[in-house]
């Protein structure tokens, strides 16, 4: 099938490369005419594991191009999916809608009659409904569908996420679309991923129910946390505890400092919008949005907990800058927070970070970035682990102790076990469990 890809992002890019693996003539357009010219070149404009070598590939076998002027790849179109942006529109929060409006009037004129129209942006309740009637103005000659194809994968696992999906949710009444639909996602479902037909309204929902149920469970093991701390008990032994009863699950139970990243805090934000739009609030995620947004700043008053008193003046070490590990992504990272908290307590920041220095450097200008951990705790009055990278893992406790000013970490991501901590002569504070 002819796919072109609107929007060269994470999803685009990933899902643009994936679909040309599995056989069908991808064209991913951007309006960032230097990240096409990048990726002409062989150079990925994001971290993401196994991307180079699928994008280099499938250049190799004529199935992938680039391109920023869609006009020629259009008129050929089977399959256009729009994968632009949807971020927080400033003000009140709701979905910014404007790139895939823009997107669906730019292409509009342009689409065969035999082309189908996917979502794959993150988009609210009836966007759908919108894209099809700025179709039909533009077009009244055609019946073009538009499908709700919402994407699940996460970033620093996208390729094996977006090849081996728990499910593909697709929106749609119409059966040519659902052909279409069926045909682009075909080894997929050879693989035994259920397909999962829905109206477009429903599948449009089920993206955003799906992003605040995981950031209520995140936000939920996190205030568990909290309460182990007051009452010492241990958070991972109650995460264990509860996450091996199958109706839980064991997975998103691991506390830290907050839920970041691209989706879930724009999403569950958004998602309170449209429930409030349509007089049907949802309480529980204003609430995870609420104690989410305080939790990431209150991380700072760990770090003045550890050290024992004021840090005015003092070095802070950070590992970890990136929302999650495996990823570039800085987009609502809880570093943000907690390091404009202790700059504002008045410590000297110093960071590492294996992938995000370049995009930290945009959003934190003004900190000391360093070439490596051990360069970053060096004249530390403490160490704060703020995202879990496997390199961190394998610290060398003595080694740190030797070179930092006070023997402090602060593991915001539970890294370390207490006693390994208090063997190698720390102070430490960690999330949910007792001192050891
Ligand atoms: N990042 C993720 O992990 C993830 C996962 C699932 C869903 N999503 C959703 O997918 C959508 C895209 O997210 P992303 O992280 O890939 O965004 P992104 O910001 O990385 O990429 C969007 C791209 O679209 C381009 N663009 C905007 N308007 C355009 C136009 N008219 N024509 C061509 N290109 C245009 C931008 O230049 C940009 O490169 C969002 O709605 C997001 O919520 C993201």
């Amino acid at each position: 099938m002819r796919v072109v890809m609107i929007g060269t992002g994470y999803v685009g890019l990933v899902s643009g490369a994936c679909f040309a693996d599995f056989g069908h003539r991808v064209t991913c357009v951007d309006k960032d005419a230097s990240k096409i010219a990048a990726l002409k070149r062989g150079e990925i404009p994001i971290f993401e594991s196994g991307l180079e070598d699928l994008v280099a590939n499938n250049q190799q076998q004529g199935r992938l191009d680039f391109c920023v002027d869609p006009a020629e790849a259009l008129r050929e179109a089977d399959a256009v999916f729009i994968a632009v942006g949807t971020p927080s529109r400033r003000g009140d929060g709701h979905a910014d809608l404007s790139y895939v409006y823009a997107a669906a009037r730019e292409i509009a004129p342009l689409l065969a009659s035999k082309a189908v129209i996917i979502t794959k942006s993150t988009v609210p309740i009836g966007t759908g409904d919108e894209v099809e009637r700025i179709l039909r103005e533009a077009r009244p000659d055609c019946q073009i569908p538009v499908v709700s194809n919402p994407e699940f994968l996460r970033e620093g696992a996208a390729i094996q996420d977006f090849k081996h999906p728990d499910r593909i949710v697709v929106g749609t009444d119409d059966p040519r679309a659902r052909d279409v639909l069926s045909e682009l996602y075909r080894p997929l479902y050879l693989n035994a991923a259920p397909i999962l037909f829905t109206g477009r309204r429903t599948a449009e929902l089920i993206k955003y129910a799906a992003n605040s149920f995981l950031a209520t469970k995140i936000t939920f093991i996190n205030e568990i946390a909290d309460l182990c701390e007051k009452v010492g008990a241990n958070v991972q032994e109650v995460a264990r505890g509860i996450g091996l009863d199958n109706r839980i699950g064991t997975k998103f139970l691991h506390p830290g400092p907050g839920y970041g990243g691209s989706c879930f805090p724009k999403d569950a934000l958004a998602l309170i919008k449209t429930a409030q739009d349509y007089g049907s609030p949802l309480r529980i995620v204003e609430t995870t949005v609420a104690v989410n947004d305080q939790r990431k700043r209150a991380m700072a008053r760990k770090v003045v907990s550890a050290v024992g008193g004021s840090i005015r003046d003092k070095t802070i070490a950070l590992l970890g800058l990136t929302f999650k590990p495996n990823t570039d992504d800085m987009r609502e990272a809880p570093s943000i927070a907690l390091v404009t908290a202790l700059t504002d307590m008045g410590a000297h920041v110093r960071a590492y970070d294996p992938a995000g220095m370049n995009q930290a450097k945009l959003l934190l200008p003004d900190i000391t970035y360093c070439d490596g951990p051990y360069s970053a705790a060096t004249d530390a009055h403490a160490l704060v682990i703020v995202t879990e990278w496997e390199q961190f893992r394998v610290l060398d406790l003595a080694r740190l102790k030797g070179i930092m000013a006070d023997p402090v970490i602060v593991d915001l991501k539970n890294v370390f076990q207490p006693e390994e901590l208090t063997k190698a002569g720390f102070v430490h504070e960690s999330i949910g469990r007792p001192r050891g």
